[in-house]
C-alpha cells in the first residue's frame, strides 16, 4: 500500500493508483481533473521519487521547484508528503 500524507492526516491507496481520489480526502481540490487548470498543485514534501515522471501537461505549466498536478500523478509504491 501507498500512503499520501498531509499535516496530520494521512490516507492510503493501491500501489501504482491515481493519487487524485485519495488526496480529495485530505483537502485538496481538483478542478478539471485533466491538467488543464492547475488548482491541484500542491508542493511535495517528500516521497517524490516513488512518483511518476511529470506530464507534459505539467511540463506546460512551469510549476515551482517540488511541485506537482496532484490530479497527473500517479504513486508508484511507498509514501509522499504534500503541502497544500
Ligand atoms: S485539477 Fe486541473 S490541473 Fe489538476
Amino acid at each position: 500500500m501507498a500512503k499520501i500524507i498531509c499535516d496530520d492526516e494521512m490516507v492510503e491507496l493501491p500501489d501504482n493508483s491515481s493519487a487524485m481520489p485519495y488526496a480529495e480526502q485530505l483537502g485538496v481540490y481538483f478542478g478539471c481533473q485533466d491538467g488543464n487548470c492547475g488548482v491541484c498543485d500542491v508542493e511535495i514534501v517528500a516521497g517524490a521519487e516513488n512518483l511518476n515522471s511529470l506530464t507534459d501537461k505539467e511540463k506546460d505549466f512551469n510549476l515551482l521547484k517540488n511541485h506537482r498536478l496532484l490530479c497527473q500523478c500517479k504513486i508508484k509504491k511507498g509514501e509522499i508528503k504534500i503541502k497544500l
